[in-house]
This record gives structure tokens, C-alpha cells and sequence, in this order.
């Protein structure tokens, strides 16, 4: 089962350079194999994104622009995490229940999962998350 302590914040590789730095994401850099890269962009900043947990993938998203929170709960704990730094990722492991908040004026959150798409890995009712982790 999986708590608050499974996440993790990732320091991305940087190549740094007079001309404009350069950051890469590898397989080797995350914790698990990536099978799919999506980002959102466009968001209004009173808007609400994630409300979900999920049961088999993982996710490791980079505010590679602007800022925006990420709250998660185990379901018995939650912790915010304010993302505003393209070298940084937050690893969100499987059976965690995200919020995505206060998106700021031109933010843009890429994502990396572990798998293609499957609304079938998500768990969308918090009640039914939280029975998911008793
Ligand atoms: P949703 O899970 O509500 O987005 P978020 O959790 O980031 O707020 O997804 C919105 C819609 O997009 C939903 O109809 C499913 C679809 N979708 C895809 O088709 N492919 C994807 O990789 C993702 C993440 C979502």
C-alpha cells in the first residue's frame, strides 16, 4: 500500500550553458518506464485538474512552465506540492489521490506515465478510493 513517503521529487538532469539550458528525460532518469507523455496547458487559474487516483499507473509530473499545486492524499495523510522548476518532477506512485490547483497564467504540467491511456486504471470517486486503501 502506498503512502506520502513513496513520493518523490526528482532533480532532471540539466545541461546547463551560456545559450539556454538543456533538461532530458530518460528512462533511467524515472522510476519506471514510461509509456506515454501528455501535458496541460491553457488552464484557467481558478480551475481544478487530476481528482483522481490511480490503480496501476504512475506519474511524474513537471511544471515545464509557470507554477501550479499539486495536493495529494494517501488516504490517510495529504501534503502539497508547489511546482514551478522545468528540472524538477514529482513522482506520484499508484494509489495516490491528486488535485491540481492555482495553475498560474501561462503554466504548462507534462506528464509521463507508465502506461497508455486507460480510463479503466482510474479511480474518479474519493469515496471509492478511500474504501481502495482500507
Ligand atoms: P482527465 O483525466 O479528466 O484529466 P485531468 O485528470 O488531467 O484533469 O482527462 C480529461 C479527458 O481527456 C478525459 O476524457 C480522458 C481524456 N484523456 C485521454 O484521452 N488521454 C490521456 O492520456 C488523458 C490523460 C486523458
Amino acid at each position: 500500500m502506498t503512502t506520502l513517503k513513496d513520493i518523490q521529487l526528482l532533480k532532471l538532469p540539466v545541461v546547463e550553458d551560456t545559450r539556454g539550458n538543456l533538461a532530458f528525460i530518460q528512462n533511467d532518469v524515472l522510476p519506471f518506464e514510461f509509456k506515454r507523455v501528455y501535458y496541460l496547458f491553457d488552464v484557467p487559474s481558478n480551475s481544478f485538474r487530476g481528482s483522481h487516483s490511480h490503480i496501476n499507473q504512475s506519474e511524474v509530473l513537471i511544471a515545464l512552465s509557470g507554477s501550479f499545486e499539486v495536493v495529494l492524499n494517501d488516504g490517510f495523510e495529504k501534503k502539497s506540492f508547489f511546482l514551478n522548476k522545468p528540472n524538477i518532477g514529482l513522482y506520484i506512485p499508484t494509489g495516490m489521490w491528486r488535485e491540481l490547483e492555482n495553475f498560474s497564467s501561462g503554466a504548462v504540467c507534462l506528464v509521463f506515465a507508465s502506461d497508455i491511456y486507460n480510463e479503466d486504471d482510474y479511480i474518479r470517486d474519493f469515496d471509492e478510493f478511500l474504501m481502495s486503501k482500507k
